[in-house]
């Protein structure tokens, strides 16, 4: 079974991480979507356990059924290759929008390499229609008043207008 990890900060899911997360399926049995606990990471819009719960909100919700039955959703902490040891996951996906994103995803790339040699790491393009969204920029401006709904599934709307409701 080809077991492959999804690692980021998801704060928020975009539709671009969806896209990603749609075309990894396509290659491997299963894909785990694996929220880093960051403590140090300035500036969060949703704890680790509301990014859970809207991650799987909006898969369940977003994603056709066959795409949807082959993602796993959990939170991690400390090396993203030790993650991938105790789920005995081979792969890490990473989804590359641009030019830009090359540099650091390599040396990513390479370093994940060099601590677990049998750990591959897979680049899947971007959808060209989602390749300028980030999760900084939803964040930036959802906090000026401005709408992200095209941006984000509508789970993430859903809990970013819903304070009180929040975990
Ligand atoms: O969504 P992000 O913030 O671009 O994700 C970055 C992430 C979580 C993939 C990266 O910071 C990571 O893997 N962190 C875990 C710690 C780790 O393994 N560091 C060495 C990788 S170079």
């Amino acid at each position: 079974m080809k077991i492959a990890v999804y690692p980021g900060s998801f704060d928020p899911i975009t539709y671009g991480h969806l896209d990603v997360i749609t075309r990894a399926c396509a290659v491997f049995d299963q894909v785990v979507f694996a929220v880093l606990v960051n403590p140090n990471k300035t500036g969060p819009i949703f704890t680790t356990e509301e990014r859970l719960a809207v991650i799987r909100e909006a898969v369940a919700e977003s994603c056709p059924v066959d795409v949807a039955s082959r993602i796993q959703v959990q939170s991690f902490e400390g090396l993203t290759v030790d993650f991938c040891r105790r789920l005995e996951a081979t792969f890490v996906v990473r989804g590359l929008r641009a030019v830009s994103d090359f540099e650091s995803e390599l040396q990513m790339a390479h370093t994940n390499r060099k601590l677990a040699p049998q750990v591959d790491t897979v680049f899947f393009m971007t959808a060209l229609e989602h390749s300028y969204l980030s999760s900084s920029l939803v964040k930036e401006i959802f906090a000026f008043g401005g709408d992200v709904s095209l941006m984000v599934p509508p789970a993430v709307v859903r809990h970013l207008e819903a304070p009180a409701a929040r975990l």
